[in-house]
């Protein structure tokens, strides 16, 4: 007899909380049939992750997000128990993970999060079991010393120094190569919060900005302002950063890219000298390159900016949350070359690590520059432990770093090699195939394994680089529309999705243009699959070229 066989929907009977119910809670399910139910979901979950999801989940199922929040309204906790575990298993396979989205399909292809190899749910389900708190020794023990050394490994990837390097720094109370994060929003925060110290350090009257404030460290270093400078391609986590650490949004200035959206050298050096010639009311607290924009993929010129920075003594951090697997990659690893001259670094391990959500991580060059950040306290993270806590920004913390030490055990750099190999050729061939088909304008070429391109048939785009300002923009504006609804309404079919956003392109097509981003990460997208996109939007294309006027007044 099966599990479904044997177990049926709890009867609709009084539950009650009472004190050995609560207690067998933390040892084992209630009974036979829960535990039934629990293996009957969790086998399937454990050990054919992608066919259960694609049984259970499509890309999405046609239901509105009114009528879900509809659904979900109750704003009262019952006194005694619902349901039981087995019913709510059920509610969460049955009912709710088809209502989520199926990030592991193949055709899901729109964003920097995608299918993970199997075995992480294992992982993961073992990392929770400990629930070890790497805050502290006491409540971690061997994971922190681990976390240590995987840190190390990921360090040596990006600095490649040498060996006495990592003897005197692995497991160094002392020193700090980097930390986890919660994922590259506050790895990124985790930099400039150790840059904007290092800018602001104590000295003869002064505490230091992180004792005595921003408006304290101005007077003191007699300045008005602490700024940071990015492409205009940065995350927006930076600004979050910026406005968090005091400096004020406004003063991450965005420098413009150039057509292949990397930053424009010439523009960084010329704001540079700009700023220094305000009589020194500004202080440059980090420059940041960028290792694959979240947008289009590009990586800044790393070498040009950390030359830059060496020149005028400036953090050179680098958000490589995307990228920085690429390094994995002997073929394509020289992509982010420059990398090791980056003062911080920041990667994420939900990204192209494949690890369940969520993990970043932060590095430093300098195995004492998280000093500027250490924090203690009378009972943990006291002066010399190995507490991690000492000089992360999040206090109690999962132990993520025996997934990712695992995985890199279980896939080594060549299985990530080949990830990240499959990724960016796969975007090259995609790119090609879009140039063929009239349909298309292939908007950015692919650098890493994220492109963009629009609906913009070949006669349209002729018409455009020959139109006037006026009438590119009329044009423009039609396409964009277009793209948006095309966008739309494969995305509501529910079989495929490929995100969408806004370039500036105003020297060319007179505004900004919207575009199908598209991020290839999954190994089993393949050019079938690619095609198969293509073909699904062309069809909504000529749909909405049958029935919308606009679409024929602009080709007409
Ligand atoms: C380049 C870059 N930096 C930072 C982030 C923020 O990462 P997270 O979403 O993990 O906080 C992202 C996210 O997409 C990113 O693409």
């Amino acid at each position: 007899m099966t599990s479904d066989d044997q177990y049926t929907p709890h009867p609709k009977k009084e539950l009650v909380a009472d004190w050995n119910t609560l207690i067998r809670t933390f040892l084992k399910p209630e009974d036979e049939a829960s535990r039934n139910i629990l293996l009957k979901y969790m086998e399937p979950i454990l050990f054919g992750l992608h066919s259960f999801l694609n049984k259970h989940v499509g890309i999405t199922e046609e239901v509105s997000l009114k009528e879900l929040a509809a659904r979900y309204n109750s704003t009262h906790i019952s006194a005694n128990p619902e349901k039981k575990l087995a019913d709510v298993i059920t509610d969460l396979i049955e009912d709710i993970a088809p209502l989520a989205v199926n990030v592991a399909s193949p055709y899901f292809i729109g964003h920097m999060t995608s299918a993970i190899p199997f075995f992480m749910v294992h992982l993961k389900t073992i990392v929770a079991a400990l629930n070890q708190n790497v805050v502290k020794l006491e409540t971690s023990k061997v994971v922190s010393i681990i976390e240590k050394q995987v840190l190390a490994k990921i360090h040596r990837l990006i600095y490649k120094k040498d060996q006495a390097f990592y003897d005197e720094h692995v497991q160094n109370p002392y020193t700090t190569l980097g930390c986890f994060t919660d994922g590259g929003t506050l790895a990124n925060t985790t930099a400039l919060w150790v840059a904007r110290n290092a800018a602001f350090p104590p000295k003869d009257g002064f505490g230091g900005i992180e004792n005595e404030g921003f408006h304290s460290a101005c007077r003191a270093y007699g300045v008005e302002r602490g700024v940071i400078l990015v492409s205009r391609l940065g995350h927006y986590s930076l600004r979050k950063a910026s406005g968090l650490l005091g400096l004020g949004n406004q003063n991450l200035i965005p420098i413009d890219v150039d057509d292949k959206n990397k930053v424009d050298i010439d523009e960084i050096r010329a704001k540079i000298s700009e700023i220094k010639k305000d009589g020194g009311k500004s202080k440059i607290i980090a420059v940041i390159g960028i290792a694959g924009t979240t947008e289009t993929g590009a990586i800044d010129p790393l070498t040009a900016l950390a030359e830059i920075c060496g020149e005028n003594h400036i953090h050179f951090h680098v958000d490589a949350a995307w990228g920085g697997p690429t390094l994995m990659s002997e073929k394509y690893g020289h992509l982010v070359e420059g990398i090791e001259f980056a003062d911080s670094v920041t990667i994420d391990g939900h990204k192209q690590f494949y690890m369940p959500m969520t993990c970043g991580m932060i590095y430093f060059k300098n195995p004492t520059l998280m000093e500027h950040v250490a924090y203690h306290s009378r009972y943990v993270n006291r002066p010399g432990s190995v507490d991690l806590g000492i000089k992360s920004l999040a206090g109690s913390r999962e132990a993520n770093s025996l997934i990712l030490d695992s995985t890199l055990k279980i896939m080594g750099s060549k299985g990530y090699s080949l990830l990240i190999e499959h990724g960016i050729e796969t975007a090259k061939n995609f790119a090609a195939e879009i140039r063929k088909r009239r349909n298309f304008q292939l908007v950015t070429q692919p650098e890493l394994n994220i492109l963009t391109y629009r609906l913009c048939p070949s006669d349209i785009l002729e018409k455009l680089t020959q139109a006037s300002v006026s009438e590119k923009q009329r044009i423009n504006d039609a396409l964009n529309e277009i793209n948006r609804n095309t966008q739309r309404i494969e995305r509501e079919a529910g079989k495929s999705f490929v995100s969408r956003t806004t370039l500036t392109r105003k020297e060319a097509y007179g505004g900004e243009i919207v575009v199908f981003r598209c991020v290839i990460m999954n190994p089993m997208t393949d050019m079938n699959i690619l095609n198969e996109i293509l073909d699904e939007q062309e069809n909504i294309f000529r749909e909405i070229f049958e029935n919308g006027d606009s679409v024929r007044r602009l080709l007409s």
